[in-house]
């Protein structure tokens, strides 16, 4: 199983459990995250499941592609902003720290 801690924007955390293969967006809807709507299941074009990858893990999640990269211009991008929907997980990484955008705005 591969460990996932969310931040909320106020600073609680949540730690959870998925399988490898599956999206961070789907294992961050299953586990209810708040600020995530994924509104268009997926398919990297909405950015409502946008999130940030703590600084520590930036490198081994690595970046958007060039789809992706234009969708974050419509969000308030940060170092390490991906949209969750394009990040799929796998075991190596396990104990990854993701924040989660303020729910209001
Ligand atoms: S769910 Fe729409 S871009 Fe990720």
């Amino acid at each position: 199983m591969i460990e996932v801690h969310f931040v909320e924007a106020d600073g609680r955390r949540h730690r959870v459990l998925a399988r490898s293969n599956i999206t961070l967006m789907e294992l961050a809807v299953r586990q209810g995250m708040p600020g995530i709507l994924a509104e268009c299941g997926g398919s990297c074009a909405c950015a409502t499941c946008h999130v940030v990858i703590d600084p520590d893990w930036t490198a081994a999640i690595g970046g958007p592609n060039d789809m992706e990269d234009m969708m974050l211009d419509l969000v308030d991008r940060q170092p390490g902003s991906r949209l969750s929907c394009q990040v799929k997980l796998r075991d190596a990484m396990t104990g990854m720290v993701v924040h989660l955008p303020n729910p209001n705005g």
